[in-house]
C-alpha cells in the first residue's frame, strides 16, 4: 500500500541543472507512484526572476517525456510547483519564503513538514542553513529536513566548517546528505549478495579474497562543468564520495539490521581502519592523471588542458587510480583498488572480486581466479566465472561465465536513485545518506593524497578514450594483479 507524503519542499537551486534532469523527473517518479499525490508543494527558489507559470513550463518539460508521463500527468504535477526569486543572502527573502510556505502549507494541509533541498553552489549551504534557523523557518509542528547536495565541502576543515554551520540549525537526525550511488540499484544489491547467499558470503573475507577493483568510469569529458571541476578532480569530486561508500559496502561487517543506526555502525567500522598513507606511500599507491587530445573515430577529441575554462597549465587530475587497505580482521591486507576518470574509454561503474586460485595444481595449474562482477550501471546484474571442465578426454579446464543481467525494460521501470532518495528522505529514512564522521574519515584520507600530489607538477596524460595512463596498471601489475575490466571499444557518449 503507497501512503501519500506530505510535505512542503522548499527547494535552493530550482533552476539549475540537477533540478532539471534529476530532481523533477525523480519527484514525479513519486507522483505517479502516489508517493507525492496531493498534499505536497514544491516551492523553487533561485535568483532569477521566473513567474510561477512559467516555473511549472520548466517542471512539465524536464518531467513529460519520462517513461509513462502523460502531459496531463505533467501539468498535474507541476500544478504543485511555486516559484521565489531568492537572494539567499537577503533575510527579508526568507521571510517571505516562510510566510508563503506556511500558506503552502494550509492549502495543501502538509501538517508544518518541510524538506529544506540544497541543490545549489555548495558556497551558499551554511549561509542558507544560518538563515533558515535566524529566521525561524523550522516549523513547530512536523518534521523538519535538510537535504544536501554534494560536494559538502571541499577538504577536511572546509567539510567541518560546514557541518558546524548546519548542525547549528539541524541535528544529526534531521540531516539527509546526498551520495547518489547510495540511491543506485546494484550498490543496495552489494548487500543482498553479500548478505543473503551463504555461498558468497563464505569466501567474502581474506582468506579467499585476492583483490577488490571499484571502477567509475566516464565517457563524457569535463562537459560545461571546468568551473567547479577545475577545483576538484576526480579525487573529490569521485573517489572522496562515490568510491568511498561503494568501498565501504563490500567491506563492512554484517549489520545486525539495515536500520540507519546498524548500518552505519558497520560503515562506521571501515572508515575507522582505512590505512592512511605517508606522503611517500601515497604518491607510491595513487596515480592522477589528465586526458590529452586523441582521434576517435575519426573525430579529433580534447584534451583537458585545452577544454573552455580549463589553465593551460591545470594540474586538477581527470583520473585517478589507487590502492587502498581497510585494517579490520576479516580484510587486511587485501588490496582494493579503485580507478576512475572522464574520458575513459566507456561509461561503467562496476565491480570485480577476484577470488584466491585454488592452492594445489591437480588440473595443472590452469585453475583460474573465480571472478565475482557486479555491473553497478549501465546493464545492471552481475557474473561469476567459474573453471570448468573441458568437453572429451582430456582434463582441461575452462573459463565458464554465468551471467545474470537485469531486464532492460525494468531497470528502466524502477525508481532512479534520485527518487528512491527523495523518498526515503521524506519517510525519515537516513539509511542511504551519508554520516558526518563518514565525510569527516574520508576527506582525511583523500586530503593526505592531494597534498602529497602537492608536492610535485608531475602529471601524466593518457589519451581520450583509454582507460587512464600506464602506470595506473603498473599499480596492479606490481602486486601480480591486473585490471579485470580492460574495454577496448570506445564509446565517448555516455
Ligand atoms: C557526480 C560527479 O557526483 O557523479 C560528476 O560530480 C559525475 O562529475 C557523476 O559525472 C557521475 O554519476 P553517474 O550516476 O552518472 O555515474
Amino acid at each position: 500500500m503507497v501512503e501519500e507524503k506530505a510535505a512542503v519542499i522548499i527547494l535552493f537551486g530550482g533552476s539549475g541543472d540537477l533540478a532539471r534532469r534529476k530532481l523533477y523527473p525523480a519527484m514525479f517518479g513519486l507522483f505517479q507512484r502516489g508517493f507525492l499525490k496531493d498534499r505536497f508543494a514544491v516551492i523553487g527558489t533561485a535568483r532569477r526572476p521566473w513567474s510561477d507559470d512559467y516555473y511549472r513550463d520548466i517542471v512539465t518539460n524536464a518531467v513529460k517525456d519520462q517513461p509513462g508521463a502523460t502531459v496531463e500527468a505533467a501539468e498535474a504535477f507541476a500544478a504543485h510547483f511555486y516559484y521565489q526569486s531568492h537572494d539567499v543572502t537577503d533575510a527579508a527573502h526568507y521571510i517571505t519564503l516562510k510566510e508563503l510556505a506556511a500558506k503552502l502549507d494550509d492549502q495543501y494541509h502538509v501538517g508544518g513538514n518541510r524538506l529544506y533541498y540544497m541543490a545549489m553552489a555548495p558556497n551558499f549551504f551554511a549561509t542558507i542553513a544560518e538563515h533558515l534557523k535566524s529566521e525561524s523557518l523550522l516549523t513547530a509542528e512536523g518534521f523538519n529536513r535538510l537535504v544536501i547536495e554534494k560536494p559538502f565541502g571541499h577538504d577536511y576543515q572546509s567539510a567541518k566548517a560546514l557541518n558546524e554551520s548546519i548542525t547549528a540549525t539541524f541535528d544529526e537526525k534531521q540531516i539527509y546528505r546526498i551520495d547518489h550511488y547510495l540511491g543506485k540499484e546494484m550498490a543496495q544489491a552489494i548487500l543482498a549478495l553479500r548478505f543473503a547467499n551463504p555461498l558468497i558470503g563464505a569466501a567474502w573475507n581474506k582468506d579467499h579474497i585476492q583483490n577488490m577493483q571499484i571502477t567509475l568510469a566516464e565517457a563524457v569529458g569535463v562537459e560545461e562543468r571546468a568551473g567547479y571541476y577545475e577545483g576538484s578532480g576526480a579525487m573529490r569530486d569521485m573517489v572522496q564520495n562515490h568510491v568511498m561508500q561503494l568501498l565501504a559496502y563490500l567491506t563492512m561487517a554484517r549489520p545486525q539490521s539495515l536500520t540507519p543506526e546498524a548500518v552505519h555502525a558497520v560503515k562506521g567500522d571501515v572508515f575507522d581502519h582505512l590505512q592512511p598513507y605517508t606522503q611517500e606511500e601515497a604518491l607510491a599507491n595513487f596515480v592522477r592523471a589528465q586526458y590529452a587530445p586523441a582521434v576517435v573515430d575519426n573525430l579529433t577529441v580534447s584534451g583537458y588542458r585545452d577544454e573552455a575554462g580549463v589553465a593551460k597549465d591545470s594540474l586538477t587530475e581527470t583520473f585517478v587510480a589507487g590502492k587502498i587497505t581497510v585494517d579490520t580482521p576479516e580484510f587486511a591486507g587485501v588490496p582494493i583498488y579503485v580507478r576512475t576518470g572522464k574520458r575513459l574509454t566507456r561509461k561503467s561503474t562496476q565491480i570485480s572480486i577476484v577470488f584466491k586460485p585454488v592452492a594445489h595444481d591437480l588440473f595443472g595449474a590452469q585453475a583460474k581466479s573465480n571472478v565475482l562482477t557486479i555491473y553497478v550501471e549501465p546493464g545492471e546484474g552481475f557474473s561469476l566465472t567459474l573453471n570448468g571442465k573441458a568437453l572429451g578426454q582430456s582434463n582441461d579446464l575452462t573459463s565458464e561465465e554465468l551471467r545474470f543481467r537485469h531486464d532492460e525494460r525494468a531497470t528502466k521501470a524502477a525508481p532512479e536513485a534520485y527518487e528512491r532518495l527523495i523518498q526515503d528522505a521524506l519517510e525519515g529514512n537516513q539509511t542511504n545518506f551519508t554520516r558526518w564522521t563518514e565525510l569527516a574519515q574520508t576527506w582525511q584520507f583523500v586530503d593526505a593524497i592531494i597534498a602529497a600530489w602537492h608536492t610535485t607538477t608531475a602529471m601524466p596524460t593518457y589519451p581520450a578514450g583509454t582507460m587512464g595512463p600506464k602506470a595506473a596498471s603498473e599499480l596492479l601489475a606490481r602486486d601480480g594483479n591486473h585490471w579485470v575490466w580492460q574495454p577496448t571499444h570506445v564509446q565517448l557518449a555516455d
